[in-house]
C-alpha cells in the first residue's frame, strides 16, 4: 500500500510546525531564568507578577512564553498547587471585544459572540476568575496591535484587575511585542507594569541558529538525517536575520525534498533547493549584472563545490584556471581571485568561512548557500555563451 511506505527522513513532521513547543529551547536559558525570577512571587504567594518580552521577528518570544507557562503548570501540578493560564494572540483577536470573548470562553466555551458590552464582559471575566480561586497568567502576544488600536484601555483594565480581587485569585501578565511598548502604555498602566520587567530577545547568531536546526532535527527527523555541515549551511541562510522561523522553514522544506530522494539524509543541495523555494538571493538579474571576470570566478566555484557543502579556496582556484582556459581568458592572480570572492560575498551570492586545519594552518572555505551549485553553473554557462557577455570589455 502506498501510504505504508516508511518515512526515510521524517520521524514526526508535527515537530517542525510553527506551533510546536519544544521541551528544551536552546539558547534561551537566560530568558527562561528571568521569567522564573519574575514569577517567583506568584508561585510562592499567589501574588500578581508581570513581564514584558521584546525582540525582533523569530527570536523565540512566543515559544519561550508558551514553554514557560507549560513548565509552570507542570510544576504546580507536581506540587499540588493550582494555577491556570490564558494565551491570547492580539493580532488574531484585535479588538477589546475579541480579546474578552476569548478570555471568557476559557471558562464558558458557549459564551455568545454578541450581546454583551465591554463592561459586562469585564465583570463576567472577573467573576469567573474569582470563583476559580487560583493565580492566572495571561499572555498577551503581539500586544502592540492592541495598544496601537483604540483598545489600549483594555490593557489598562486588565493590569488593574488584580486590585481587590477575592477568593485567592490573582492575574499575572506576560506581554509580548517586537517593539517596545513603554511609550504606548500610559503612566497609570506603566506603574503596574514596570519597565524593569523587560526581557530582551536578541537576534540569534549563526551558531545559535545552527544549534536550533540540530535541536529541531533531533526531535522531528530520524537520527543522522542532518549533519553539522548541512545544519551550518541552513543557519548560514538565516544569518543576518537571526530568525529561527526562517531556518526551521528551510529545514522542513529540505526534509520533504530529501524524503523524495532515496539518500536517507538531507544533502547540502536539498537545503539549497529548499531555500531557493522560500527565498533566493541569487536572482537571474544579479547574475546577469556580474562582469565577465566574476562570472568566470563564480562558475569555477560552483563547479568545484559539486555536491559538497564547502570548497577550499585553493581547490576553487585550480578549477578557476581551467574555466578561464575554456573561455579563452587569462586567469587572474590569487589576490585578484580573492577580491572577486569578497565582492561576490558582499553581493550575498556566496559565503566564506575560515577554518583551522589540523596542521595549525588556516584555510578559507567557500559555500553557496542559496542555490544548488549545479543549477548556478548552468545559469552561468548560459549567460557566458550569450554574445553580450563575451563582448564585455576587460578593464
Ligand atoms: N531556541 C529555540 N529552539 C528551538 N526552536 C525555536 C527556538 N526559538 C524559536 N524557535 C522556533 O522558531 C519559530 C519562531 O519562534 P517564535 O514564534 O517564538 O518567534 P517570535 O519571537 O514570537 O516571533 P514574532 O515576533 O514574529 O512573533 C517557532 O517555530 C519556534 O518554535
Ligand atoms: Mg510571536
Amino acid at each position: 500500500m502506498m501510504f505504508d511506505r516508511a518515512s526515510v527522513i521524517i520521524k514526526d513532521g508535527k515537530k517542525l510546525s510553527f506551533d510546536h513547543v519544544p521541551e528544551n529551547l536552546v539558547h534561551r536559558d537566560e530568558q527562561m531564568r528571568r521569567l522564573e525570577t519574575l514569577f517567583r512571587p506568584m508561585i510562592s504567594g499567589g501574588l500578581p507578577c508581570s513581564a514584558f518580552l521584546t525582540g525582533s521577528v523569530g527570536t523565540g518570544k512566543t515559544v519561550t512564553a508558551k514553554r514557560f507557562c507549560e513548565d509552570l503548570m507542570r510544576y504546580c501540578a507536581a506540587n499540588s498547587r493550582q494555577m491556570d493560564r490564558i494565551f491570547i494572540n492580539c493580532r488574531i483577536r484585535n479588538t477589546e471585544h475579541g480579546v474578552l470573548i476569548h478570555m471568557i470562553r476559557h471558562f464558558d466555551p458557549g459564551f455568545p459572540e454578541r450581546g454583551f458590552s465591554v463592561d459586562e464582559m469585564l465583570r463576567s471575566l472577573r467573576r469567573h476568575i474569582e470563583s476559580a480561586s487560583r493565580p492566572f497568567v495571561m499572555v498577551l502576544d503581539e500586544v502592540d496591535v492592541l495598544l496601537k488600536s483604540n483598545s489600549r484601555n483594555l490593557v489598562y483594565q486588565l493590569s488593574r484587575f488584580t486590585e481587590g480581587m477575592r477568593g485567592g485569585s490573582s492575574i499575572s501578565m506576560i506581554m509580548i511585542s517586537q517593539e517596545n511598548i513603554s511609550d504606548m502604555l500610559d503612566d497609570a498602566s506603566m506603574s503596574s507594569f514596570r519597565r524593569a520587567n523587560t526581557i530582551r530577545f536578541d537576534r540569534y547568531t549563526e551558531e545559535e541558529l545552527r544549534d536550533i536546526v540540530l535541536a529541531r532535527a533531533a526531535e522531528a527527523l530520524v537520527p543522522g538525517a542532518v549533519d553539522g555541515d548541512v545544519a551550518g549551511l541552513i543557519a548560514n541562510i538565516g544569518k543576518g536575520y537571526g530568525d529561527a522561523r526562517l531556518v526551521i522553514e528551510v529545514l522542513e522544506k529540505a526534509a520533504y525534498i530529501a524524503e523524495e530522494s532515496s539518500e536517507g539524509v538531507i544533502t547540502a543541495d536539498d537545503a539549497r533547493s529548499a531555500n531557493a523555494m522560500i527565498y533566493s538571493n541569487v536572482s537571474e538579474n544579479k547574475l546577469a549584472d556580474l562582469d565577465l571576470k566574476k562570472k568566470l570566478a563564480l562558475l569555477a566555484i560552483a563547479r568545484a563545490i559539486k555536491g559538497e557543502t564547502y570548497v577550499s579556496i585553493t581547490r576553487a582556484e585550480r578549477t578557476y584556471a581551467v574555466v578561464c582556459e575554456e573561455y579563452g581568458q587569462i586567469a587572474r592572480k590569487h589576490t585578484q581571485f580573492w577580491t572577486y570572492i569578497q565582492d561576490l560575498e558582499r553581493m550575498n551570492i556566496l559565503d566564506t568561512v575560515v577554518r583551522s586545519e589540523e596542521n595549525g594552518g588556516r584555510v578559507t572555505y567557500i559555500s553557496i548557500p542559496d542555490i544548488p551549485p549545479k543549477e548556478l553553473a548552468k545559469k552561468l554557462e548560459y549567460l557566458l555563451d550569450s554574445p553580450i557577455a563575451n563582448n564585455e570589455c576587460e578593464f
